[in-house]
């Protein structure tokens, strides 16, 4: 087994997961605003270590995605974020893409920037304690969207960022992002997803990537969030089940879904759904960002001090998520909060 396959599983097997805690800077002050915490630069690290040392890392988070500034970042007590992360078993990751630009040639649509330099900021990275990365491609989807030419586009600059990740030595994590906004299908969200993750394994086997040592990150199979269908777990799983089946190449070893806007218990429902029908070799997990910390963030922010409190919200969520990740969640389970 390569290193990089053994990193991949080490961060999805048992019931494990990812925490998504890379926002940016302006992404990470606008969730901060929305709950009136002002963003600064401490703020930023008290919210984030409270998470990192909560007791479900040890259970239920393989791997922690970061930001620049919080991969440079120490604790009061002196250890690096990468150190205090291992500590619990969990393994650093990073984002490395340096966000998503208008699209020349395409009016309203979006390419992921951030190759240029990214060699030598990856070593850093590795130095830093980082053992893998990710680079999100966003994808609008209407009639028209996504257009040929982001396909392409996005599908190249995955390729070419998770190629530079691997000689680094570290686990690219590939996400492809069909945004949920808009009043399309499911049926066109399955069929446009497939299109883009298939034109990505196109990419990817032709800058020769080993997918044994990646993972994918998609968006699961879900209607538009403007299109009034009403669709059930059961089928957003089945949906979603196929869309992988028939589009990533039985080498990779897991894939692990963003929540992109889902509500924790949608988020929650739909993956123990995905894995109750998994009928893949694939591990199916989460990498959520929204769906781990909305409540979490919600009770902080009333009282920033209150660490105990805030870890056991965070504690709840991370292991519901950790049960959806076996098939064993059950609403039940939740509490009222
Ligand atoms: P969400 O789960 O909030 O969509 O965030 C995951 C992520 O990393 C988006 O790039």
């Amino acid at each position: 087994m390569s290193e990089l396959n053994k990193i991949a599983l080490k961060i999805l097997s048992n019931g494990k997961g990812i925490l998504a805690a890379d926002e940016s800077t302006a992404t990470m002050t606008k969730r901060l605003d929305a709950v009136k915490v002002y963003s600064d630069e401490n703020n930023r690290l008290l919210f984030r270590q409270t998470l990192f040392s909560s007791s479900s890392m040890s259970e239920c988070i393989g791997g922690v995605i970061l930001y620049d500034e919080t991969i440079r970042q120490r604790t009061s007590n002196g250890k690096t974020i990468p150190e205090l992360i291992n500590s619990s078993g969990s393994i650093a990751g990073i984002k490395v893409d340096t966000g998503a630009k208008i699209l020349a040639g395409s009016k309203e649509e979006k390419i992921t920037e951030g190759l240029d330099g990214l060699r030598e900021r990856l070593n850093d990275y590795y130095e830093l304690g980082a053992r893998f990365t990710k680079w999100r491609g966003v994808y609008l989807i209407s009639d028209k969207y996504p257009s040929k030419l982001s396909i392409s586009a996005n599908a190249h600059a995955l390729a070419r960022y998770a190629a530079l990740v691997q000689e680094a030595g570290m686990v690219p994590i590939i996400e492809p992002e069909v945004l949920m906004d808009g009043d399309h299908s499911a049926k066109d969200c399955l069929m446009k997803t497939s299109e883009v993750i298939n034109k990505c394994y196109e990419e990817l086997e032709l800058n020769n990537v080993d997918l044994k040592g990646t993972i994918l990150k998609p968006n699961m199979i879900l209607p538009g969030k403007n299109s009034g269908e009403k669709i059930s777990s059961e089928e957003i799983a089945e949906l979603t089940i196929d869309c992988l089946k028939n589009n990533v190449p039985s080498s990779v070893p897991g894939i692990a879904f963003l929540s992109g806007g889902q509500t924790e218990i949608e988020a929650t429902a739909n993956l123990n759904q995905i894995n109750i029908k998994n009928n893949t070799d694939f591990i199916m997990t989460y990498s959520y960002g929204r769906a781990l910390q909305q409540s979490a963030l919600k009770f902080w922010s009333k009282d920033i001090n209150n660490i105990v409190g805030t870890q056991t919200i965070f504690d709840h969520r991370a292991r519901m998520c950790s049960m959806a990740a076996k098939g064993k969640w059950s609403k039940s389970f939740e509490k009222s909060q």
